[in-house]
């Protein structure tokens, strides 16, 4: 039967790699039935919507969402990102977002394979906080961090369940425990309990400024890490600048309960400045939808375009979308 598959372009290079990487998953033989949502900032400019209750509800019947990228400069900083994106992935649960990150650090001989898990519902992005007395000298802006015992454990257990099926299993907690002393406290103790559960995986923990000198200069010290979402944002931004360029950067934005569909997204943004001119790397994109949900015998696709991408491959969007096609193909 077919996969129903949502797709979601969205805005700026969007919908041009979503394309792509549609056309390289039929390539693999894999059968997607997509249905394409009209969404993003040029939607919202249209006629107002960004993600309304029925559409969402609408999105919690597919088997997967694959989404592009959203936000645009026509539109204030915030409203499609929180409205769209950040809506689906609370609604929709998808507490975990795992970004994987392999390639060869520049100035380094040896790739390096590590695991981004970040907690994807939580932190600064919940959007507590607000404004007063906008606009004057006396504006007062705060902008807290909601951190739950409840969310920050499936999220660290999660994380333990992927170290202890890979072969290191090692995991890092990556924090800023010596000033983010409240939330940095309960993530520490809530990751300890949990390692006492896992015994046969080895932990380690980084400050989030450190880790940033790790990614770069000793990147091969990382198997999975564990993080807080901003931290995370941030981390695997770096984690793809440092393992072949963010046009490789892979997402899924995951439910692991599987109580609705999970979005497989690219790490990277809208990208207006070229938007339009068929100049983006779709494949990242490629890469998140290799990741939609394997059925039996399925797996072997994924990896088919994995094992496809890993030779780098230059060119237009559609020309590089093509050449994976065509080594996908059977
Ligand atoms: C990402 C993006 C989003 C985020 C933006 C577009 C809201 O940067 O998926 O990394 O901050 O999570
Ligand atoms: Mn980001």
């Amino acid at each position: 039967m077919a996969h129903q598959i949502a797709v979601i372009g969205g805005d700026g290079i969007g919908p041009e790699v979503t394309a792509e990487a549609l056309k390289v998953v039929r390539a693999t033989g894999v059968d997607l039935a997509a249905k394409e949502f009209d969404l993003g900032g040029a939607r919202y400019l249209r006629d107002g919507e960004i993600l309304s209750d029925s559409t969402l509800d609408e999105l919690r019947q597919f088997d997967a969402i694959l989404l592009g990228a959203v936000g645009t400069p026509d539109v204030p900083p915030g409203v499609i990102e929180r409205g769209l994106l950040l809506k689906m992935r609370f609604e929709l649960d998808l507490y975990v977002n795992q970004r994987p990150f392999s390639g060869t650090a520049p100035g380094h001989a040896e790739p390096h394979d590590f695991v981004v898990i970040r907690e994807n519902t939580e932190g600064p992005y919940v959007g507590e906080g607000g404004v007063l007395r906008k606009g004057t000298p006396n504006e007062v802006a705060t902008q807290g961090s909601v951190n739950t015992r409840m969310g920050v454990e499936r999220c660290v257990r999660y994380a333990f369940e992927l170290a202890a099926s890979r072969e290191r299993k090692h995991i890092t907690l990556v924090h800023k425990t010596n000033v983010l002393t409240f939330a940095g406290n309960l993530w520490e103790r809530t990751f300890h309990e949990v390692a006492a559960e896992f015994p046969d995986v080895a932990t380690a923990y980084n400050h989030v400024d450190a880790a940033c000198i790790y990614f770069v200069q000793d990147p091969h010290r990382y198997d999975v890490i564990v993080t807080d979402n901003l931290f995370g944002d941030i981390l695997t931004d770096l984690g793809g600048a440092v393992s072949g360029g963010i046009g490789l950067a892979s997402s899924a934005n995951l439910n692991p309960a599987r109580t609705g569909p999970s979005m497989f997204e690219p790490v990277h943004g809208s990208a207006p400045d070229i938007a339009g001119q068929n100049k983006a790397n779709p494949s990242a994109a490629i890469l998140s939808a290799a990741r939609m949900p394997a059925f039996p015998g399925e797996r072997q696709s994924a990896e088919r375009i994995r094992q496809a991408c890993a030779e780098p491959v230059t060119g237009t969007t559609t020309s590089v979308g093509d050449t994976i096609a065509d080594r996908v193909r059977d």
